[in-house]
């Protein structure tokens, strides 16, 4: 695997076709995961390691959050990645850079509610990433549903003629997603944490025994510690619009332990009413 600090060097290493999975590094094995899907297609895959200045607000955690170059690289090489590119601040944002991508309403909802301007520092760094890399398809985890949901309706609304996978959510054998903020957890609050993916296999079991209405749904609330402070706990139709009971939903979460926010989310298919609880299993990267 090569490792490129530059677009030139990207592009020495890469010429064609390439698939794409950007990260901000500290990659566990969610992200391995995402780099194996990634790989069962025959392009070369290019993950991007980077952390993004624009998608943290004051007081966020950009100087904080987990940097770990030589670990980023052993694993990517592991999972199949052809490429791990890690340009500098320079390099994404060059001097005069003045182009922000807005993807929308949705971008200031949920997740976008707590952190103004999250999204925008999102959309906008992964197209300049598409400009530098250019992939032909790139794969997003499902954790971040928001996320790929929004990055799903950039590359529709720009044409961008990149296809846009969601990757099945890795867990630890507890339940809990995983995450690179996990490593910021204290041993007490890494016992509180798994509160959410039980909270979330009491909404799947009651979706699964025909619990479609959403205050009955979202009642195993309660059950949270009261050191997990809750920002969102919503039901929302597949696409994010409002929930309809009939169609494709999901349950999305988002709560802090201390300084630590985490998110996760679970899937309904009124289709498959069970399928839910399944996806709350361990799983190994695959
Ligand atoms: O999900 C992430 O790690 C980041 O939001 C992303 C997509 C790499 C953009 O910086």
């Amino acid at each position: 695997m090569i490792i490129a600090r530059t677009a030139a060097e990207l592009r020495a290493a890469v010429s064609g076709p390439c698939s794409f999975v950007p990260t901000m590094g500290a990659l566990h094995d969610g992200h391995a995961s995402l780099i194996r899907l990634a790989a069962e297609h025959p392009e070369p895959v290019v993950v991007s390691d980077f952390v993004n200045p624009t998608q943290f607000g004051v007081g966020e955690d950009f100087k904080s959050y987990p940097r770990d170059l030589v670990g980023d690289a052993a694993l990517a090489a592991a999972a199949g990645a052809a490429v791990l590119y890690a340009p500098d601040v320079d390099e994404v944002y060059p001097p005069g850079f003045v182009t922000t991508v807005d993807p929308g309403p949705l971008s200031r909802e949920l997740c976008g509610a707590s952190r103004p301007g999250h999204f925008v520092g999102v959309a906008t760094v992964v197209t300049r990433l598409y400009g530098l890399v250019r992939p032909t398809r790139v794969v997003f985890g499902r954790k971040d549903y928001q996320q790929l949901t929004l990055m799903r309706r950039v590359a529709k609304d720009l044409a961008l003629g990149i296809d846009v996978i969601g990757a099945p959510t890795i867990r630890e054998a507890d339940g809990l997603a995983m995450s690179s903020r996990n490593r910021f957890l204290s041993a007490d609050q890494r016992a509180e944490a798994v509160a959410i993916p039980r909270l979330l296999a009491a909404i799947a079991e009651a979706y699964a025994s025909g619990e479609r209405n959403p205050t009955a749904l979202l009642l195993p609330t309660h059950a949270l510690p009261s050191t997990l402070e809750l920002e969102y706990l919503e039901l929302r139709a597949a696409d994010l619009s409002p929930y309809d009971p009939a169609a494709p939903a999901v349950a999305l979460i988002a709560c802090r332990l201390g300084a630590t926010r985490l998110i996760d989310n679970l899937e309904l298919d009124p289709a498959d009413p069970t399928a839910a609880g399944r996806t709350l299993d361990a799983k190994e990267p695959v």
